[in-house]
């Protein structure tokens, strides 16, 4: 039997690029219905117009800040309108501002924690009524490798991703009572616009250090999203999925 899904509506944050539109394009094109958000309003409905036409599937592209509570507020409404319904969310949308921990600003301390963290709760408060309704709901958050180990210079991103990890799990245990599955994805390195500003070298000596041998790329974590969307993935929740090539096991 390949493989089933009882949630087919979903909204990914972060979408018009990178690993969040890997993630929309492998949900859209397994059947769901898809929100493609992200602050890049154009860029979101470039993606979701494309998608559209690739999988025949309905995906609409809708500008969203997930900094912005209000504006979550109000999109998640549009999403639900748009898709007949939300049951399930991907909350993928992030930034880096990199700095050593003595010279990181304010504002980049605030950006970061306001995108990562902040904006993984506005979107979790916002989704949390569209997924009490009748059936199985799913949810995603995507943290990062760097939650788990540390990284140099990047103290506000590794608390942001580490704080996502324990809000979704109890998001987990306050969502399960509707039967919605809450888990995490910890990617490590994958290329994507955010991680190609990095100097060639230490990009290099980075893969080199991966024990299968080379970079992810943003399909290697659609397809983990499909399955902890997928039936076969109906009894967890809470689970922090490491997908990372084994650069941390
Ligand atoms: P990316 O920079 O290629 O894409 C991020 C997307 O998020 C962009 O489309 C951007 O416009 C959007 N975005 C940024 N701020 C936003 C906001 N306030 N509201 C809505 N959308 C916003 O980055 P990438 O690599 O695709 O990252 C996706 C997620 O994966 C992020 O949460 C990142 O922290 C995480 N991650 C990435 C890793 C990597 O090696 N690339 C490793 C571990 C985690």
């Amino acid at each position: 039997m390949g493989r089933t899904y009882s949630v087919s509506r979903a909204v990914v944050t972060g979408a018009a690029r990178g690993i969040g539109a890997a993630i929309a394009g492998r949900l859209a094109s397994d059947g769901f219905s898809v929100a493609v958000l992200d602050i890049d309003g154009d860029g979101a409905t470039e993606r979701a117009s494309q998608l559209a036409v690739e999988t025949g599937a309905r995906v609409v592209g809708i500008a969203c800040d997930v900094s912005d509570r209000a504006d979550v507020a109000r999109t998640f409404d549009e999403a639900a309108e748009a898709l007949g319904g939300i049951d399930t969310v991907i909350t993928n949308a992030g930034i880096a501002r990199d700095a050593f921990l003595h010279k990181t600003t304010d504002e980049q301390w605030d950006q970061v924690i306001g995108v990562q963290l902040t904006g993984t709760f506005a979107c979790l408060r916002a989704a949390a009524p569209h997924l009490r309704g009748d059936g199985p709901g799913r949810v995603v958050c995507i943290s990062s490798i760097s939650a788990a180990m540390g990284n140099m210079g990047q103290a506000n991103y590794t608390a942001a991703k580490g704080g996502i990890v324990s809000l979704a799990k109890t998001a987990a245990r306050e969502f399960a009572r509707a039967g919605t599955t809450v888990n995490v994805i910890r990617p490590g390195f994958v290329d994507t616009d955010m991680t190609r500003g990095m100097p060639e070298d230490a990009r290099e000596g980075l893969i080199k250090s991966i024990p299968l041998g080379r970079a992810g790329v943003p399909d290697d974590i659609g397809g983990v999203v499909a399955f902890l969307c997928s039936d076969d993935a109906a009894y967890m929740t809470g689970a922090v999925l490491d997908v990372n090539g084994g650069a941390y096991m």
